[in-house]
């Protein structure tokens, strides 16, 4: 994708003071985007004017926790245009289900789903027939043991995104899902190094996934030449979906 032809295009990302939501920010903004970054986190505005300053002022931020209603419908509100919605921000922890709560379930449902589903709402309510969503799931969607409820809510994100594909599809609105798999970010400091290297050992391209790897395929998947692909959950995982390997 080209300068060209995403110039004038704006973007929102969610969570995207750091991993994979800053690489994806980086990515929109080289190829031309207006990218506004929102997180909870104030590193957002370092992390905004970090990419400002790279890519000729194509980058500010927002603090937004996703859980505020009123706050996600105001930002997007007050944009001049809604072209790219980045849902991103997610949460992640390890517990087995026999330790879970129902507070667990939910807290994990109001980040990892509902935000994306108000923000999803109140973009589609703005775009016009080039409009992106582009939601972040995960590999564990398929299924995964110690986080009943991270894989629930992201197994949700799954169905929320065929629903809304195919409800904004007649607008021209497309909606797809990146399922990434296990990626090298802040997210995973619950791991050990030893866990990490266990982890990267049993993937089949024997490497963990870097954010620009899930950053390239939303940048595909947000730009307005790719135009006949909707409601897909695209796995970027290094083959590990694939099974085949033991661990
Ligand atoms: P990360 O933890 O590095 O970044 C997540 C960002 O979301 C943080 O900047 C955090 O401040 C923000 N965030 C958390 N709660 C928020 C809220 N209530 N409102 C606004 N922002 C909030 O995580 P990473 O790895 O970059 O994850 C990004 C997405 O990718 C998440 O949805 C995650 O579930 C998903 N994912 C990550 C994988 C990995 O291995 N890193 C694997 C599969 C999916």
């Amino acid at each position: 994708m080209t300068g060209q032809q995403q110039a004038g295009r704006i973007a929102v990302v969610t969570g995207a003071a750091r991993g994979i939501g800053f690489a994806t920010a980086q990515r929109l903004a080289a190829d031309g985007v207006h990218v506004v970054l929102t997180d909870v986190d104030g590193h957002v505005e370092e992390a905004a004017a970090a990419i400002s300053r790279d890519q000729g002022g194509r980058a500010e931020a927002r603090r937004l926790d996703v859980r505020d209603e009123a706050a996600c419908e105001a930002l997007i509100a007050g944009l001049p245009r809604v072209d790219v919605m980045v849902n991103n921000a997610g949460i992640f922890d390890v517990k087995r289900t026999e330790d879970l709560t129902p507070e667990d379930f939910r807290r994990m449902y109001d980040i990892n789903l509902v935000g994306m589903f108000v923000l999803a709402r109140a973009a589609a309510r703005r775009m016009s027939a080039s409009g992106r969503i582009v939601n972040i799931a995960s590999r564990a969607y398929l299924g995964a043991v110690d986080y009943a409820h991270y894989v629930a809510s992201k197994a949700a994100v799954v169905g929320l995104t065929r629903a809304l594909a195919l409800e904004l599809a007649p607008r021209g609105i497309l909606v797809n899902a990146v399922a990434p798999g296990v990626i090298d970010t802040p997210i995973l400091a619950a791991w050990s190094d030893e866990a990490r290297a266990r982890l990267a050992s049993v993937q089949p391209v024997g490497r963990l996934g870097r954010p620009e790897d899930i950053a390239n395929m939303v940048a595909f998947l947000a730009s307005p030449t790719t135009d006949f692909i909707t409601g897909q959950v695209i796995l970027v995982d290094g083959g590990r979906s694939l099974g085949g390997l033991t661990g």
